[in-house]
């Protein structure tokens, strides 16, 4: 453990260096030709032999260890966000407009500087890692996740299992949260549109009000998580936008409501789904409107796997002490496509506490987001960490050689 640190801590000004470049180049997800170019410049200085445009503008490349193994997949996202940056840094965006509010800039400087290290540690493990540096994490719709493994980023060498951290400012540096089952939700879209009948306001006799009807089914929505859903499974379901009408006196011929839904469990993604729909229908025909619904699915929830977050939590247990490796009680309802990996093979998400000592806390996707830099180095030693674990001969062993089932 102690040459892990000082290998983390020997790359110090690297790592930083690269943090601040990535900061300072923000792009948006799916225009990320600059941030790629950077990664694999970087990977190949390495003596590494990236691969690029994978899914997009994927890159990933591959570290051999000492002899034949699992492979083990270490991924980080490298998008940004359409957010006009505040912080003051002096490594602020140079893209107007375009902000790292999200701590995917720290990701992949953490996973840069992770692989310089696995690299001085060849001879430590066995089988390889698979870098995985992922664009467009941010828009569900163009899922970086999905399309690097359509594209056989989990091929070739086969990946086994995957793991991927993101920073939480809520958390100080030095901690980590993490849980065994669900960590993030499924988070869907959906698009209402009321279509009622124009009329002067002094005369609603003549129309079919869609503001009035829009309302009812913004009210009756709710009956589906207070009313449908068992109290005991998590569900949550938001209308963002209401959009209607032209004037005071006319009587609203549309009325368009957008929302997202989040949960966690399939079932209930589904029953929600269908649910709205017979509501949105039955208030809006109730009413003498018609009506569109479109439900669009974006991700579906991270499910840790329970073997890689004990093996992690003992990783991380031994990097920070135990008593900084929180076992978090609850998932939380935000959406994320790492889900997409660990749909596929064993997969293992956590939170790295990024927030600033005697700094006020300021969530991710704000303005003025900042993640401590002292956060890069914990990222890099656990990231490390978890792979020797993994990786190391003797858990290759355990693996390979199922235990004896036990007698009783
Ligand atoms: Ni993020």
């Amino acid at each position: 453990m102690d040459r892990i640190d000082a290998l983390a801590d020997s790359f110090r000004e690297e790592i930083r260096a690269h943090w601040h470049w990535l900061h300072a180049h923000p792009e948006l997800s799916g225009e990320e030709k600059e941030t790629a170019a950077y990664i694999a410049t970087e990977l190949r200085k390495m003596g590494l032999e990236p691969r690029e445009n994978v899914g997009g503008y994927g890159v990933t490349a591959l570290i051999r260890g000492a002899g034949p193994g699992k492979c083990l997949g270490l991924r980080a996202d490298f998008d940004a966000l359409p957010i006009q940056e505040c912080t003051g840094l002096p490594f602020a965006s140079q893209n107007p407009g375009v902000m790292h509010a999200c701590g995917h800039d720290a990701h992949t400087a953490m996973l840069l500087g992770a692989a310089r290290v696995l690299l001085k540690l060849r001879d430590c493990f066995s089988g390889s890692v698979k870098l995985i540096f992922q664009p467009s994490e941010e828009v569900a719709a163009a899922s970086g996740a999905r399309r690097m493994i359509a594209d056989g980023v989990l091929e070739d060498p086969k990946v086994d299992a995957v793991i991927g951290q993101h920073v939480n400012p809520f958390d100080p540096t030095g901690d980590i949260g993490v849980r065994p089952g669900p960590m993030t939700a499924a988070s869907d879209g959906f698009v209402i549109t009321v279509h009622g009948k124009g009329s002067h306001a002094s005369e609603p006799d003549q129309g079919v009000d869609a503001v009035l009807i829009g309302a009812h089914v913004i009210t009756a929505l709710q009956s589906i998580i207070s009313r449908n859903v068992s109290p005991f499974d998590n569900s949550v379901l938001t209308i963002g936008k209401v959009n209607a009408g032209t004037r005071r006196n006319i009587v609203a011929e549309t009325c368009t409501l957008e929302g997202t839904c989040r949960n966690l469990k399939p079932e209930v993604r589904d029953a929600v789904a269908e649910r709205m729909e017979k509501i949105v229908k039955g208030v809006t025909e109730g009413m003498g409107a018609g009506y569109s619904f479109s439900f669009i699915r974006g991700y579906s929830p991270v499910v840790n796997d329970p073997a890689l977050c004990e093996l992690v939590v003992r990783a991380a247990s031994g990097v920070l002490g135990s008593e900084h490796v929180h076992i978090e009680e609850f998932p939380e309802m935000g959406g994320e496509d790492f889900s997409c990996f660990s749909e596929k093979v064993p997969g293992l998400y956590y939170h790295l506490g990024c927030g600033r000592p005697g700094e006020p806390c300021q969530g991710v996707h704000n303005s003025r987001f900042v993640p401590d830099e002292e956060a890069l180095q914990v990222g890099v030693r656990l990231l490390t960490a978890s792979a020797l674990a993994y990786l190391s001969p003797a858990e290759n062993a355990d693996r390979q050689t199922p235990a004896p089932a036990q007698q009783n």
